[in-house]
């Protein structure tokens, strides 16, 4: 069953240029106690949908239209009362850089209590000790003399294994972890994954796990949403997209051919997808991916292609979803 289910959601920012339709008609879900990948380049849009959930949205944007569904109920209908407790309380975020959601002037201990202080009324001593619970859970060592210490005096590792044990102090029913581990070396990235996943099944949380590496999502995800330009354009469970079968997204199959290479610095181009994601005020007319895609044909470059169901649990966004059909019809 679906705990997170968002249908044709589109949030836009207004800027001094135009209207930036960085969400433009995603739809996707994240069932109760799975992990749900969402997978593109830099700019498709992965964040923003997710920050829609949250209501964590730039002054300059807003959810034109499309329904969240979180828990059986519409987010959109949340007072902000209602939002703050629902923040606090069923959804928890991980973002890549965690020095910046960690007061640098505050011990851990102080930034990890005050919530059990402030919203559960314990005693200091009490959510102090519950602290050091915490910090052990996420395979801290050490959590007693690591909970005196300060952000900065920590490794980005140990940051991000703090993070996850401030989002995971409430017990939220979703995690939205968005990129985790981009700033982390490859072994401790591993060793953050592996943690995630037990979590996952120790407590059954569901994850919305945002990455522009499909590797990750290979390690992670149970079910995947590949997103362009503001779009999914391929949803399926991860094994259908991870191994060969007859139908594919021409994007995620460029995804795949670069994976080894997707450790790059962002903005290196991929050599598998060749051309940039088109600028978001400058999208092109028919299917946005044409002006990429080696099978794009006059009308794919005039129509635009709706997310159709191919098979049971996968959808694509193509006019050829069939990779046969690709090869010998054009
Ligand atoms: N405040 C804003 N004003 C205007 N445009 C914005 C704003 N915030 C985001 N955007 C645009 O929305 C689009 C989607 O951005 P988003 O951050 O969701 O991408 P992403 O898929 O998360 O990329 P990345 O992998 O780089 O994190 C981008 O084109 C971005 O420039
Ligand atoms: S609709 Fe056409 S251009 Fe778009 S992904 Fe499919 S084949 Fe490529
Ligand atoms: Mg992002």
């Amino acid at each position: 069953m679906a705990l997170l289910e968002i249908k044709d959601l589109h949030t836009f920012f207004d800027t001094k240029k135009g209207t930036v339709k960085a969400v433009n008609g995603v739809s996707y879900s994240v069932d109760a106690g799975k992990t749900l990948g969402v997978v593109g380049e830099s700019g498709s849009g992965k964040s923003v949908s997710a920050m829609s959930i949250l209501r964590l949205l730039d002054n300059n944007g807003r959810v034109d239209s499309g329904e969240i569904i979180f828990d059986g109920k519409n987010i959109q209908d949340c007072t902000k009362k209602e939002m703050y407790k629902i923040r606090g309380n069923d959804i928890s975020v991980i973002f890549q850089e965690p020095m910046t959601s960690l007061n640098p002037v505050f011990t851990i201990e102080r930034q990890l209590s005050e919530p059990f202080i402030i919203h559960q009324g314990m005693k200091k001593k009490e959510a102090r000790k519950k602290v050091v619970e915490m910090l052990a859970a996420v395979k801290i060592p050490n959590p007693e003399s690591v909970a005196k210490q300060y952000p900065h005096q920590l490794s980005g590792g140990m940051r991000q294994r703090v993070m996850i044990a401030i989002a995971l102090a409430c017990q939220p029913k979703l995690l939205i972890a968005d990129e985790p581990t981009t700033a982390l070396d490859v072994t401790i990235q591993a060793q953050i994954l592996k943690l995630m996943n037990e979590l996952k099944k120790e407590k059954g949380t569901s994850i919305l796990f945002i990455t522009h590496d499909l590797g990750v999502i290979n390690e992670m995800a149970d079910d995947v949403a590949v997103m362009y330009c503001g779009q999914v354009v391929e949803m399926a469970p991860a094994r259908k997209i991870f191994t060969k079968q007859k139908y594919s997204h021409p994007y995620t199959e460029g995804l795949m051919e670069s994976i080894p290479r997707l450790d790059t610095p962002t903005g290196v181009r991929l050599e598998a997808i060749p051309g940039a994601v088109p600028h978001p005020l400058d999208l092109p007319k028919g299917c946005k991916f044409a002006p990429r895609c080696k099978y794009a044909t006059d009308k794919c470059r005039e129509e635009e292609p709706a997310l159709v169901k191919i098979e049971e649990n996968h959808q694509i966004r193509c006019f050829y979803p069939d990779k046969e059909m690709r090869k010998d019809g054009k």
